[in-house]
């Protein structure tokens, strides 16, 4: 695995937010608060990243992510090219690393990667030159690192810290990518008390999510828990005798009202969306009073800012060249 760190011990890739220190993630929390701005205030802006420039590579879907490491970038004052790979390069078979190369003689000093095979990230990251960075998007089932923070950073603005709380993951967590990086970034923030609640066939390999407790119903998963992260059904990553039939799993795993009023009566209610209506999550949940749905992917902007920044400056904080 290529080193995140540089020596000075600013975060230079981001592709795993496990191994990375508390001190780190609490730093990149702190920069992203700064970040935040009420919804109807216009957002913050800065040249610190002027003339840099961003590539995005999404190999996979993506509508949150990739509009938000987008409008990161241009708020920091960088340029920004989108590439859709798998319309371009790729299908005429030019190896990722091919398009990482052209994409270095042009200029560029971060790529954003998104892609549905494992390892991709870092075999880029371990090829790129010094003055590149890499961040990871979305790796496979395995990694989402800006996701994790901007969860950690939804939770502490609710409730002030991860220690402490109950916090309970509900869903397919076998292939969600989303929940590995909220598990290192909550256990490493001090949550001692992650359930992580499926049925038998979408929980992980008995080796992963060391330290969390299992639940098979929502009942017992959801007992006094502080926070609520329900996850989408990763279709695409199943085969079709896999697929749990939608009436009958949101008639056992699906959060309704009723089942919610069994966390405390302050849970939070969260999902990284894209989100299955009717399925995971009842409509009356998800725009509830509860719900910071959309606290989520307001942070995703502020947490991608703190990232791309950290990277792509190579200081801790920037101080003046922060947010005006
Ligand atoms: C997630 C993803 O793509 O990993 N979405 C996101 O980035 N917010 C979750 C999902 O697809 O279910």
């Amino acid at each position: 695995m290529t080193a995140q760190l540089r020596p000075n011990g600013t975060l230079r890739h981001l592709i795993t937010l496990e191994g990375l220190s508390r001190d780190t993630l609490e730093r990149l929390l702190e920069r992203s608060q700064g970040f935040v701005r009420p919804l109807g205030t216009p957002p913050p802006l800065s040249h610190s990243l002027a003339g840099r420039t961003v590539a995005n590579l999404f190999t996979e879907p993506s509508t949150r992510t990739r509009v938000s490491f987008e409008l990161a970038a241009k708020r920091l004052g960088a340029h920004v090219v989108n590439l859709e790979v798998q319309l371009s390069s790729r299908v005429k078979g030019e190896s990722m690393l091919d398009t990482v190369y052209t994409l270095q003689a042009l200029y560029v000093d971060a790529m954003v990667i998104r892609d549905a095979e494992a390892g991709v990230p870092d075999s880029v990251a371990a090829n790129v030159a010094p003055h590149v960075s890499v961040l990871s998007a979305g790796e496979a089932h395995v990694s989402h690192p800006t996701q994790g923070l901007l969860d950690a950073l939804t939770i502490r603005q609710r409730k002030n810290r991860l220690e402490g709380l109950s916090i309970a993951i509900v869903g397919d967590i076998r292939h969600s990518r989303v929940a590995r990086s909220d598990y290192h970034a909550f256990r490493t923030l001090g949550c001692t008390d992650l359930r992580i609640v499926a049925p038998p066939a979408l929980m992980p390999a008995p080796d992963e999510f060391a330290g969390c407790s299992r639940h098979t119903t929502l009942k017992t998963g959801l007992k006094d828990a502080d926070v609520v992260m329900m996850l989408r059904i990763q279709k695409e990553r199943m085969g079709q005798a896999d697929l749990p039939d939608a009436d009958r799993y949101f008639a056992k795993f699906g959060l309704t009202p009723e089942r919610l009023a069994g966390a405390r009566p302050d849970a939070i209610v969260m999902h990284p969306q894209p989100m299955n209506r009717g399925i995971e999550i009842a409509s009356d949940v998800a725009d509830g009073p509860q719900s910071v749905i959309r606290d989520q992917v307001r942070n995703g902007v502020a947490v991608r800012m703190a990232v791309l920044e950290e990277a792509l400056t190579g200081a801790a904080s920037p101080g003046a060249a922060g947010a005006a």
